[in-house]
């Protein structure tokens, strides 16, 4: 009588695509210390373990594990990894394999208002996942092309909601009314010295803690807002805060290739190099524009640079933006 082979764990995930080489690790956790989630508040987070279970037929612990859900790809591990196992696919093919046994995602994701959804399918260009996808529904008693998001392959990165050009897309925490609503105006801060400045600061390129305690000793003139990735930062923001009276906006983000979303840095590159032509277009002297809006990017070994690029752009603005503003008051 023919007996059919009952695949291991392992052999399930070694069957999908990236998560070959499983059994190859050996534990070394140089994945875990290159890693972000845990140092930023997650404790459980531990691909090393991930691959142990996998290896050892822990399925439903795997399934369970924060590991294999918060795993956003961004591959900082793969570059480390000395065995050059492609640890986010692997965790990929263990999430795909929960999903499969009726798991699904515990993230807080995007929602999409049908009713103001034109169906242009920006979301679908630039989301790093591909969870958005365009479809066929009747909305308001008529059939229409709508986004779609797949909730199990959102990472909550918020790179739709910044790109939606009707403000469709929301995601709870970091919607764009809670982002605009931490933004001074600039008319309310007559009485406080020196320029005043926005900065908007991704909360995974701050690796040291004394980094982010540093930023926040800044006196009230510089205002401080945290965003899931620069990717969700929409220039009109910036604007609405150089409208306002505000001297000058940085926006601080991942190093090309760290972006812990993939390629959200990538798309605020853009958006924001695009903002600073249009100012200098519109202002005079040239550079006087784009000089207020400025974007930098910082490596996840740039220790301490956020206090140096702070302090440079509040230089900047000294003097060059307090001389035209206070001429003109
Ligand atoms: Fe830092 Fe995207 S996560 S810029």
């Amino acid at each position: 009588m023919a007996h059919t082979k009952t695949l291991t764990f392992a052999d399930q995930v070694r069957a999908i695509p990236e998560g070959e080489h499983v059994e190859t690790c050996y534990a070394c956790g140089t994945c875990v210390s290159t890693c972000m989630i845990q140092q930023k508040g997650e404790p459980q987070y531990n691909p090393r373990r991930l691959l142990r279970m996998v290896m050892m037929d822990m399925r439903e612990e795997a399934f369970k594990s924060p590991t294999t859900w918060l795993c956003s790809a961004c591959d900082l591990c793969y570059e480390a990894c000395p065995q050059e196992i492609h640890i986010s696919g692997v965790i990929g093919a263990v999430k795909q394999l929960a999903l499969g046994a009726g798991y699904t995602s515990p993230l807080e994701t995007v929602t999409v208002d049908e009713s103001l959804c034109s169906g242009c399918g920006i979301c679908v260009m630039v989301c790093p996942y591909d969870a958005p996808t365009l479809v066929e529904k009747a909305v308001d008693g008529q059939m229409d092309s709508v986004s779609e998001v797949d909730a199990n392959k959102c990472m909550g990165c918020g790179v739709c909601v910044a790109a939606c050009p009707l403000g469709a897309i929301a995601r709870p925490g970091v919607s764009n009314a809670e982002i605009v609503a931490q933004i001074p105006l600039g008319r309310d801060l007559t009485t406080v010295e020196g320029p005043k400045l926005v900065t908007f600061v991704c909360d995974w390129c701050l690796r040291a803690d004394s980094d982010v305690a540093l930023l926040e000793s800044y006196p009230e003139n510089v205002r401080v807002i945290h965003i899931p990735c620069t990717g969700r930062i929409d220039p009109e923001m910036a604007l609405r805060a150089l409208r306002s009276g505000i001297d000058g906006v940085l926006v601080c983000g991942c190093a090309p290739g760290e972006c812990h979303y993939k390629r959200g840095t990538y798309v605020s590159s853009c958006k924001i190099g695009l903002l600073g032509r249009m100012l200098d277009q519109m202002s005079a002297p040239a550079g006087f524009g784009s000089g207020r809006v400025r974007f930098v990017q910082i490596g996840t070994q740039e220790r301490g640079r956020i206090r140096a690029e702070v302090d440079s752009m509040l230089a900047y603005l000294e003097s060059i933006v307090m001389p035209v503003r206070e001429a003109g008051s």
